[in-house]
């Protein structure tokens, strides 16, 4: 898989190649990369690739012509080493967030131009000329696409075969099918006791149907307090099974149809707080379903 990146500041791609599952899998050939600097790119002495904005305002914009011509440089490389005309994607908070069905389908494919924005940022006419997509970390302003970019990268690197050393962890991510596109449960390592605070008995019973079942258990709780959208996501997916939807019914207090608990085995109603971490700063509190 190749990835192009046309970039102000090449040097902070290192990050990505050089450290990490990303860098190991860079040596050992999984993945290239190649950053085109518009500079390298530019007519004129000053090596000038931005201007200020027509209509005014403040800040500087991204001069169409460099970009154009290191899209170009990007493609023709990529043709020469035998590979189709790649997709160009533009980081832009405008653009379709980037989520892991994007790193999925990245990681599948031969790989992406990526353009990173700088100043206030890029013509539009290089933008209508050149780019297919546009893809945003979030709903937030970065000063530039370079640290997005080394995101988008470093999620769809460490999907490709044989990059993760335990070739199931990543099937056992957040969002991953395998976890039904629910949230991970909580993890534990040594000590046993840590501050007062013993590891859950489940995961030291060294039982695994009792351990399979209280993570999946402590991903529904998760994921419905603080995603209950990828719960609905998942139960149209018919992800779902009766034991799940039975669990779920008894964190909210709610039956499902078909999987209703008998009275006998009823556990008096969860809180949903008391099973699950406190939500991280930022995150926003998602109303009791019931
Ligand atoms: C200071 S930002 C420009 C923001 C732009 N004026 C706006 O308000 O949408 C400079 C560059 O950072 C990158 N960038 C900023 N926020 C981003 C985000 N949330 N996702 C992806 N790229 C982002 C883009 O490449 C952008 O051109």
């Amino acid at each position: 898989m190749r990835f192009d990146v046309v970039t102000l500041f090449p040097e902070m791609f290192g990050v990505v190649r050089d450290l990490g599952v990303t860098g190991r899998a860079h040596a050992q050939g999984r993945w290239s990369l190649h950053a085109w600097n518009p500079r390298d790119f530019t007519q004129d002495v000053h090596r000038t690739v931005d201007d200020r904005p027509y209509g005014g305002g403040p800040g500087m914009v991204m001069m169409a012509a460099p970009l154009e011509a290191a899209v170009n440089a990007a493609q023709a490389a990529r043709a020469a080493q035998g590979l189709g005309r790649a997709p160009v994607a533009l980081l832009a908070p405008v653009g379709q967030r980037y989520d892991q069905a994007g790193a999925e389908t990245l990681a599948a494919s031969e790989g992406i131009i990526l353009i990173c924005g700088r100043y206030e940022g890029v013509d539009q006419r290089f933008i209508e000329r050149c780019v297919t997509h546009e893809i945003s970390l979030g709903d937030f302003v970065l000063s530039g696409g370079e640290i997005a970019a080394l995101a988008v990268i470093d999620a769809a690197v460490r999907l490709l075969p044989g990059v993760l050393n335990d070739g199931d962890s990543a099937l056992q991510d957040s969002f991953n099918e395998t976890l039904s596109g629910l949230l991970d449960s909580p993890h534990y390592t040594r000590p046993e006791v840590y501050e007062g605070a013993s590891v859950p008995a489940p995961l030291l019973s060294g039982h695994h149907a009792n351990i399979a079942r209280w993570r999946r258990e402590r991903s529904l709780a998760l994921t419905a307090t603080r995603r209950p959208e990828l719960i609905e996501a998942a139960r149209a997916q018919g992800w779902l099974s009766k034991l799940d939807e039975r669990y779920l019914a008894e964190l909210t207090g709610i039956d499902v149809p078909g999987t209703k608990t008998p009275s006998h085995r009823r556990k008096p109603r969860k809180t949903v707080s008391g099973d699950v971490p406190p939500v991280a700063p930022g995150t926003p509190e998602t109303s009791d379903p019931s």
